[in-house]
């Protein structure tokens, strides 16, 4: 994709195989995960968040095996504010050609009071003696201060000062419960950005949640705001309603990048089928209704749809299916709603060249079955064309194909 040479890039911080594993019922195997890893890293990502090693000895092995192979790409291990987890995450990056530690420490006074019971003085110290570790081990560390959104913006701008001043180079403000509006969340970058002026040396990270369905639209006002790093997972799969997902927020950008200045490096053709490989190792399936990935995005089912895009594509879709590598592209789905132009196309299609008054037969049948039936089929469509070339005069009789 070509550029403009003023554009910015946006780096993707792909964490499918860590905050997407926390979606209920998802278990990657270690095959399922170094599979996922090396599509996204052909996919161009930037960084891949491979898991979180402190969970257990089979965790370290993982991220140890991506990070040993995976060239090119960032690798990232996530950290708790934790002298020993810091450890651990270095142990198992230490062979990363481009290694990264994700540490992170909950922000919100819900959270610090509430889970972690400390005060905010102790949760400022365990956050800068963490980063301080982890730029020790492996120089390239990222700084998450949870549940950013819904902390208290002083608190948030004192403890992001103290992990830059640690040595963080990525600040990255979570929105862990997917609450804030997108208005809002341009303010609180603002706002920060005022309070914390060497956060501009550094890269903005935001990390989306989608519980009120608002994580692209942050996301894409994070980047309006001065985020260049967005976290996301492939088909939004992650904790609760899931993360930000990838292909959403790299096609907007592709589609909206340019006038916004700035664009991703990632290879949008090898979407659709990274979208598949992950549908069926998380076992999750992914809505027909989804943007960009869902069975119906290039699917168009009224007439007068049906009639534009026959005429020209752009009349209703705002991308090329074939841009992220879609197996079928645009398609007209027949039924009830259906005119004749989507019936004429269809039968030509099937090699049936119908005239004006045979179209006309043809589409009587088609209504009275469509009635009957949600999708009309090739097969049906075949059945009504032979009808009608049979007995022109009383085809409208019956009706073909099965209910
Ligand atoms: O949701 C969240 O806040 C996280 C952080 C660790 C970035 O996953």
């Amino acid at each position: 994709m070509s550029t403009a040479p003023q554009s910015q890039k946006v780096q993707i911080f792909d964490t499918t195989l860590r905050d997407g594993e926390q979606s209920a019922g998802v278990l990657f195997s270690a095959a399922d995960k170094l599979e996922i890893a090396r599509a996204l890293a052909a996919l161009g990502v930037d960084v891949i968040e491979a898991g979180f090693p402190a969970a257990s000895p089979a965790e370290v092995a993982v991220v140890s095996c991506i990070a040993r192979e995976l060239r090119d790409v960032g690798v990232c291990a996530l950290s708790r504010a934790v002298p020993a987890d810091v450890e651990v995450a270095a142990q198992a990056i230490e062979h990363a050609h481009k290694p990264r530690i994700h540490v992170f420490i909950n922000a919100s006074d819900a959270q610090v009071v509430h889970q972690l019971h400390k005060s905010r003085q102790e949760v400022i110290e365990l956050a800068q003696a963490s980063v301080a570790l982890a730029v020790a081990r492996v120089g390239e560390v990222e700084f998450s201060p949870m549940d950013a959104t819904r902390a208290d913006p002083a608190f948030l701008a004192q403890l992001v000062r103290a992990a830059l001043a640690a040595g963080a180079k990525v600040i990255n403000i979570p929105d862990t419960v997917g609450f804030i509006l997108p208005t809002q969340l341009c303010q609180l970058i603002a706002e920060l950005y005022a309070a914390v002026p060497e956060l501009l040396a550094a890269t903005l990270s935001f990390h989306g949640q989608d519980d009120l369905g608002l994580a692209t639209a942050n996301a894409l006002s994070a980047v309006g705001a001065g985020a260049r790093q967005l976290e996301v997972t492939v088909n939004g799969i992650g904790e609760r309603a899931g993360n930000t997902p990838l292909e959403e927020v790299v096609m907007a950008l592709a589609v909206h990048g340019p006038r916004m200045g700035v664009h991703t490096d990632v290879h949008t053709r090898g979407i659709a089928p990274l979208s598949a490989l992950v549908e069926a190792r998380s076992g999750m399936r992914v809505a027909s209704n989804k943007a960009i990935v869902g069975r119906n995005a290039f699917r168009h089912a009224s007439g007068i749809h049906q009639d534009g895009v026959l005429k020209h594509r752009s009349t209703y879709e705002v991308i090329d299916p074939a841009s992220i590598g879609h197996a079928h592209g645009t398609e007209i789905v027949l039924g009830k709603l259906s005119g004749r132009a989507g019936l004429a196309s269809r039968a030509h299609a099937l090699g049936y060249a119908l005239g004006a008054a045979e179209l006309g037969a043809a589409y009587a049948l088609f209504q009275a079955l469509a009635d009957r039936k949600r999708e009309i089929g090739d097969a049906d469509v075949v059945a009504l064309c032979e009808r009608v070339r049979e007995n022109p005069a009383g085809a409208g009789r019956d009706i073909v194909g099965a209910p």
